[in-house]
């Protein structure tokens, strides 16, 4: 088969990150024998572009990424432009539109890969955060200079939106994937306790799903006290689902924790198949080492096989995963996970590795 890949490397790191996949990509074809080809289509959208244009995504920009079967994205976000301008003129507008819904960003130890909490001799980490990822926090709702009395007394109200609908699809998109796991558990997060409208809605919403869902384990946790049981009862953990906001920050600490940022893989799903879904690292642009060439590319690698599975190429998918492990266990690591390898480096290894396999 043909696959039709829209590539938005964007800005910082996100360009040499998007390249590493790519090369991967190329790799996993030449050795399928023709059965599996990309035809990837790259997108300039970037801040850069945004400075040029006026404009991150242009007009047609959606219909163009329509036709495609699958986005590969890298990060968006410089030191020129406002954060909120980039993240929502490019990475929001993308998302939004194409109702990716859900946001999956597994975590799991790698070899050779030593964590905070590993160091603690901590069993395996098997997780996978499912973050709402279409209202909530981030629905865009709110204004500012409310007080209508100038400088000096501003107001400004940020609103989060949870619709009952919204709750319900991505709670039960949670059970569903537990079922497909060896730890058949749904952890879900909110701050219910302060948040009294919203959250209590998303709590009750998953009571009554869970009754369809008789076979999974539930547990209902506040978020403070969810950050802390990450860090000391991992081994608890398999799904957990949590709003846009929420589950932004856990996946962030997960990563971390699991051994640095740069190996976070996060998939963007509309899993109503109506619209390309878009595969990209949890990172961001890092604009503190661009161009140095030590960018870690397992991150954007990793999505790279979140792309195959949803693609419907598990078996792609899990080769990726195969080469990654290889190349972290036989101690060729980048500088974030404490090694010396460069990014030319590590995606050399990745690529001997699916060779190998
Ligand atoms: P960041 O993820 O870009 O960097 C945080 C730290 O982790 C930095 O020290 C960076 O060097 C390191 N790091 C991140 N990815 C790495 C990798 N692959 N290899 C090695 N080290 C890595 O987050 P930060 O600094 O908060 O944001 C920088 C810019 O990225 C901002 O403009 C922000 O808005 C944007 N951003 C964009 C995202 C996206 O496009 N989805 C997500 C997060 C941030
Ligand atoms: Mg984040």
């Amino acid at each position: 088969r043909i696959y039709r890949i829209a590539s938005i490397p964007g800005d910082g790191i996100g360009r040499e990150v998007i390249d590493a996949g790519l090369q991967v990509l190329r790799t996993v074809s030449e050795l399928s024998n023709g059965e599996i080809a990309f035809e990837v289509t790259e997108f300039p959208w970037s801040s850069h572009y945004y400075l040029e244009h006026g404009h991150y995504v242009p007009e047609g920009g959606l219909e163009q990424l329509a036709e495609h079967d699958a986005i590969y994205f890298g990060a968006v976000g410089g030191p020129e432009v406002p954060d909120h301008v980039s993240l929502w003129g490019l990475r929001l507008a993308i998302t939004q539109p194409f109702d990716q819904w859900a946001n999956i960003r597994p975590v799991s130890f790698l070899p050779g890969v030593s964590s905070p909490l590993r160091k603690a001799d901590t069993t395996e980490l098997e997780w996978v955060v499912v973050r709402e990822n279409s209202e909530g926090e981030y629905a865009g709702f709110g204004g500012r200079n409310l007080s209508g009395r100038g400088p000096g007394n501003e107001v400004a109200v940020q609103t989060s939106l949870h619709t009952e609908k919204g709750c319900e699809r991505i709670i039960r998109f949670a059970f569903d994937l537990a079922r497909t796991r060896p730890v058949t558990k749904v952890s879900s997060v909110t701050k219910s306790n302060a948040q009294q409208y919203g959250m209590v809605l998303w709590d009750e919403v998953f009571t009554r799903v869970a009754k369809d869902y008789p076979d999974v384990e539930t547990e209902s946790v506040l978020v403070d006290a969810m950050s802390a049981k990450f860090v000391l009862h991992p081994e608890q953990l398999s799904v957990v689902v949590a709003s846009n906001l929420h589950a932004d920050i856990l996946s962030d600490l997960g990563s971390a924790l699991a051994g640095s940022l740069g190996i976070a893989a996060s998939a963007n799903l509309n899993p109503d198949r109506r619209y390309p879904s878009m595969f990209e690292p949890v990172h961001g642009s890092a604009p503190d080492i661009v161009g140095q060439g030590i960018a870690n590319p397992i991150g954007a690698v990793a999505s790279a096989a979140l792309m195959l599975e949803h693609l419907g190429e598990p078996a792609a998918a899990r080769a990726v995963l195969a080469a990654i492990d290889a190349t972290t266990g036989a101690g060729i690591l980048p500088k974030d996970l404490g090694g010396v390898a460069t990014t030319a480096q590590v995606t050399e290894a990745l690529v001997s590795a699916l060779r190998e396999d």
